[in-house]
């Protein structure tokens, strides 16, 4: 049966604001510069744009510590310059899906400036306060994920209060039905803007132990990890009640037709597809990170997809993401030959894909001088900061690569004059060449959008570095065949079958027909329709 809704069949693109295209000269991009950027994106071929929060804020976390849930902060534009946005968005079929973080405000939100006011506010209960423990010190040994504890006392009410993340970052009480009440109501001031959907920041987090116990040691932990890692996060987040919360927002959207939900969720495929729902009232898109985690191997992440497909509940509509604003880039990680071939990987497994902005480029490493720290998370913990993958976005060869008339807020990646969108968008050769052209066969073959999908068995001598799978729709199959290794490789196709390279992350491959054997060089990946027998 065919699925023809935008957010199954179309591909995402995040947009991390400060950094994609600044229209004045302050060094941080700005809503008004994601407008004037929108045809590059339709050029590109994506579906929809998710955009990282752009709501009035202190920025102690740059816009996930939000003051206002109904605003646009002066330093990103103004309503005005969002609602033009979304009309030019619309107008070029481009969807728009906002960052939404209702697990914490920031300290300066008017609600928390009420609940720490005193104990009998009304307002006291939206957020997490708690009696000291019994010694004096914190309630549990809840910890933050940016280290250090994750409850902060406030003098004045002799109570502490819980942040999941920085002091700065107040949890809520989603157990407080007015919480949620406000928070739908701020759901709907965006839908009513005609917004597409809500990336939820966090999600996984929102209901914490009613007990508040302490979290049990994590036996695994070694010290080069995060502090965070030192207690396993059974009681502070992924509480059974969440299911109830998120379906109470997914029924909010549902007033307004096809919009999605997409969950931000860091939990293993087991914990993860519970966040589908009962009966699929729950996320519409539980974001899957596993090809972060999984290490880059062709048998280990050939593992990976058998078991997200074996775990998916019945018409949960899977994702793929290779990375964000919080990870390592795909390219600094597996290096810029083995980034074409996450590239294709990325656009032919089955489920909606998010690209991260940049990606598309192959943006690498990026070294950021300790004084240059900007990532609070980088600034507590040493080595864990975020700063790499949100550098500008470059779109030329001159100053700051386009990006802005000023000095940008994080330094540009070492090899932009030739790494950016103007250098390579004529370049049959280069990888933004490459994503364009995976984005077009998406759109070109339903066996890549909707069509089902199954591993194809490798004699083990290939299967340690080759993944090789098909997708088929109505009775056309593509083959996929990718080399995660530095070296040739040369597998039998079916005895006297026949097959055609529509694409090829090596260039000169693409339009080659292969019959009896496929050869593969180092690194490279390709997309071959099979003939059958020829
Ligand atoms: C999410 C965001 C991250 C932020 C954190 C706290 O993980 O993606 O950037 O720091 O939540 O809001």
């Amino acid at each position: 049966m065919p699925e023809t809704v935008w957010w199954k069949t179309g591909t995402v693109y995040q947009v991390y604001p400060r950094s994609f295209q600044d229209s004045g000269d302050d060094g941080v991009g700005d809503l008004a510069g994601i407008t004037a950027r929108l045809d590059y994106l339709a050029w590109l071929g994506v579906d929809a744009i998710w955009i990282s929060p752009f709501y009035p804020s202190p920025m102690a976390d740059f816009g996930y510590d939000v003051a206002d849930y109904c605003g646009v902060d002066p330093l990103f534009g103004t309503l005005d310059d969002f609602d033009r946005l979304v009309a030019e968005a619309h107008r070029r079929r481009l969807k728009v899906i906002l960052d939404f973080v209702p697990n914490h405000s920031s300290v300066l939100h008017p609600w928390f400036r009420e609940s720490r006011a005193d104990r009998e506010n009304p307002k006291r209960d939206w957020y997490v306060w708690r009696d000291p423990g019994p010694d004096g010190g914190p309630p549990n040994n809840w910890l933050s994920n940016f280290g250090g504890p994750a409850w902060t006392r406030d003098e004045a009410g002799g109570q502490y209060y819980y942040h999941a993340f920085l002091p700065e970052q107040p949890d809520l009480n989603w157990r407080n039905p007015a919480v949620r009440a406000a928070m739908h109501d701020a759901l709907r001031f965006w839908l009513e803007r005609g917004v597409d959907g809500f990336r939820v920041d966090v999600i996984w987090h929102l209901i914490k132990d009613e007990g508040f116990r302490d979290n049990p040691e994590n036996p695994g932990f070694a010290p080069h990890q995060p502090e965070i890692n030192r207690f396993e996060q059974v009681y502070s987040c992924d509480r059974p009640e969440v299911l109830d919360i998120i379906a109470g927002m997914r029924a909010v959207l549902r007033d307004y037709g096809e919009r999605v939900l997409i969950g931000e969720i860091y939990l293993p495929i087991e914990r993860l597809v519970s966040y589908y729902g009962t009966n699929l009232d729950g996320a519409d898109l539980p974001f899957n990170f596993q090809l972060i985690q999984t290490p880059w191997r062709a048998d280990a992440v050939a593992a990976l997809v058998e078991e997200y497909e074996a775990a998916l509940p019945e018409g949960g509509w899977p994702n793929w993401v290779l990375g964000n604003h919080d990870q390592p880039r795909i390219a600094a990680r597996v290096g810029p030959a083995q980034a074409r071939i996450a590239a294709m990987l990325l656009l032919t497994l089955r489920g909606t894909p998010t690209l991260y902005y940049g990606d598309e480029l192959g943006l690498g490493p990026v070294e950021i001088p300790p004084e240059r720290t900007r990532d609070p998370w980088g600034r507590n913990e040493p080595g864990h900061g975020r700063d790499p993958e949100r550098t500008p976005m470059q779109w030329d060869a001159g100053p700051q690569a386009g990006f802005s008339a000023g000095e940008p807020w994080l330094p540009l990646t070492p090899d932009w004059v030739c790494r950016n969108v103007e250098a390579m968008s004529d370049d049959p050769a280069s990888i933004l060449t490459l994503y364009r052209r995976l984005l077009g066969l998406r759109r070109d073959h339903g066996a890549l959008s909707v069509g089902g999908y199954r591993t194809v068995a490798l004699a083990p001598e290939h299967a340690e570095q080759v993944f090789a799978y098909e997708r088929a729709h109505d009775g056309a199959v593509l083959r996929v065949v990718l080399n995660f290794g530095g070296t040739g490789q040369s597998l039998p196709l079916e005895a006297g079958w026949a097959g055609h390279v529509l694409l090829s992350t090596h260039p000169g491959r693409t339009g080659a027909r292969e019959r009896g054997q496929l050869r593969l060089a180092p690194d490279e990946g390709v997309v071959l329709r099979l003939d059958g027998p020829a």
